[in-house]
């Protein structure tokens, strides 16, 4: 049970790893995109991420607020991309810089609670 855990801890952190890589790469080569890749990654990470959160295996103890905390940088940044990508498929144009730095901040602030808190 200990390593199922681990094996789930392991693609949630795949799935930060994805998004924020993404984001990374979108902004080295100066395209600043919402991709595709960003979205399957914070899918990766709200489904793996609900599955941690439930207290297994027995005895575990959870904290909480930086769970929730988490949820709610993810609900928006799920918000800020489904946006990003609505517009770039309207205009055929990058999403607008603010959007687009919101993006990579988010998904390293949710790293940065889940490893600092
Ligand atoms: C973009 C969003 C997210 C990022 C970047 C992220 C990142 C991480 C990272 C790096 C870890 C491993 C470090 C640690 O164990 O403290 C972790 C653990 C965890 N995450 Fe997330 N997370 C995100 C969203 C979520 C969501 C939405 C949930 C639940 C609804 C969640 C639940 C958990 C739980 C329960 C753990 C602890 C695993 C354990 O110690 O057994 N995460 N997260």
């Amino acid at each position: 049970m200990d390593l199922l855990r681990d094996v789930v801890v392991l693609l949630h952190i795949v799935g930060f790893a994805v998004t924020f890589g993404a984001w990374v790469a979108e902004a080295a080569a100066a395209r600043f995109r919402a991709t595709r890749a960003m979205d399957y990654g914070l899918v990766l990470s709200l489904i793996t991420g609900l599955a941690l959160a439930a207290p297994w295996p027995a005895g575990i103890e959870l904290n909480y607020p930086k769970i929730g905390v988490k949820l709610v940088i993810l609900i928006v940044l799920g918000g800020v991309l489904g946006m990003g990508s609505a517009r770039q498929k309207r205009t055929g144009e990058p999403v607008p810089r603010p959007m687009f730095w919101s993006i990579g901040v988010l998904s390293f602030a949710a790293a940065a609670i889940a490893v600092l808190w």
